[in-house]
C-alpha cells in the first residue's frame, strides 16, 4: 500500500508524473470527471484548516467522489479519548482514502500502519506537510517553468514551519539550487535539517536577518506566518510575530519575474497591497493545490481517466 506521509516518499520521477498529470487536468477537467465515481475521501482534521481540507474535498468531488469526515478533534470520537490508531481502523471501513491533519508529529504515520487504504499526510505538528509541498511544486513549476537553478528565499518562522522543512526536502534533489533563510535568530532553522540536507549534501545556502539585502538575488520568496499555536509562551509569539512583513516598498529592488509564494493562512506578513502585485502568487498557488491533490489521489487509488 502506498501512502504520502513524508515529501521523499515520492521519488522525482514520481513527482514529474504527478506534475505532468495536473498539468493535463488544468487543462482537460472534463476528462475527469468520473476518474473516481464510488469513491470516498474521507478527511480526518484534527486541527484547523481551510485550504488543505476543502482543496481536497473538491479535488474528490470535481473527480466524481464523495467525501465524508470531521473537521475538529472536538467533533469526533477522539474527545471521548479514542486513539488515532483505532480511529481509521474503523473510517478505512467507509472510505477508499484518507487524509489527515494532526497536531502530532509522526501521528499520520502510525495511522498508516497495518491500514489497507492509502493514507495521506494533510499536515502532522512542525513536521512534515507533503500536499502543501506538491502545490508548492507545482507552483513552482508553472510559474518559473522549472525546477532547477532557481535561488529560494524562506522568509518568517523556519523553526516551526514544517511547509518550510518539507520544500526544502523536495528542492533539495534539484540541480543548482540556492537557499537563503530569512528569519530572526530565534526563528532559525532548526540545525538538523541544516546538517542532514543542506551540510550532507553540499547544497548551497545562506542565513540573513534582513529580506532587503537579499531580494534582488531571489527568484522566489516563500513568506510564512509566525505560527501562535506552536508557541509555548505568548511573550515571545507577540514579540517575535511582526519580525518580517513584506511590503511595496521591500520589492522595489526585486526581480521583476519574482515568484512570491505563501501556503496561508496570512495574518500581517504580508501587506494586502501586494496582492495587486503581478509578481505575488499565493492565490494562485492555493488554487494549484486543488489540482495536485486531484492528481494525488487518483495516484494513490491506481485510477486513470
Ligand atoms: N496551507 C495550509 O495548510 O492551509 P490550511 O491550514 O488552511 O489548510
Amino acid at each position: 500500500m502506498k501512502h504520502l506521509i513524508d515529501p521523499m516518499d515520492l521519488t522525482v520521477q514520481e513527482i514529474d508524473q504527478l506534475l505532468e498529470l495536473g498539468d493535463d487536468i488544468i487543462a482537460h477537467k472534463e476528462k475527469y470527471q468520473e476518474v473516481c465515481k464510488h469513491k470516498q475521501l474521507a478527511t480526518l482534521f484534527f486541527e484547523p484548516s481551510t485550504r488543505t481540507r476543502l482543496s481536497f474535498e473538491s479535488a474528490m468531488l470535481a473527480l466524481g467522489g464523495d467525501v465524508l469526515g470531521f473537521s475538529s478533534a472536538d467533533s469526533s470520537s477522539s474527545s471521548k479519548g479514542e486513539s488515532v490508531s483505532d480511529t481509521v481502523r474503523v473510517v478505512s471501513g467507509y472510505a477508499d482514502i484518507i487524509a489527515m491533519r494532526h497536531p502530532k508529529e509522526g501521528a499520520p504515520f502510525l495511522a498508516s500502519r497495518n491500514l489497507e487504504i492509502p493514507v495521506i499526510n494533510a499536515g502532522d505538528g512542525g513536521h512534515n506537510h507533503p500536499t502543501q509541498t506538491l502545490t508548492d511544486l507545482m507552483t513552482i513549476h508553472r510559474e518559473k517553468g522549472r525546477l532547477h537553478d532557481l535561488t529560494i528565499g524562506l522568509c518568517g518562522d523556519l523553526k516551526f514551519g514544517r511547509t518550510v522543512h518539507s520544500l526544502i526536502k523536495a528542492m533539495s534533489r534539484y540541480e543548482n539550487i540556492h537557499f537563503v533563510m530569512i528569519s530572526p535568530e530565534e526563528l532559525r532553522l532548526p540545525e538538523y535539517i541544516l546538517k542532514d540536507v543542506f551540510e550532507k549534501k553540499g547544497i548551497s545556502y545562506k542565513e540573513v536577518r534582513t529580506m532587503e539585502e537579499v531580494m534582488p538575488e531571489l527568484d522566489i520568496l516563500y513568506m510564512t506566518r509566525v505560527q501562535k499555536e506552536r508557541f509555548f509562551n505568548e511573550a515571545d509569539y507577540i514579540r517575535l510575530k511582526d519580525s518580517f512583513i513584506l511590503d511595496t516598498d521591500k520589492l522595489k529592488s526585486a526581480r521583476e519575474d519574482l515568484c512570491i509564494m505563501h501556503p496561508l493562512p496570512r495574518v500581517n506578513e504580508i501587506a494586502t497591497k501586494v496582492d495587486e502585485d503581478p509578481r505575488a502568487c499565493y492565490f494562485k498557488q492555493a488554487r494549484y493545490g486543488k489540482y495536485i491533490r486531484m492528481a494525488l489521489i487518483m495516484t494513490l487509488l491506481g485510477l486513470s481517466a
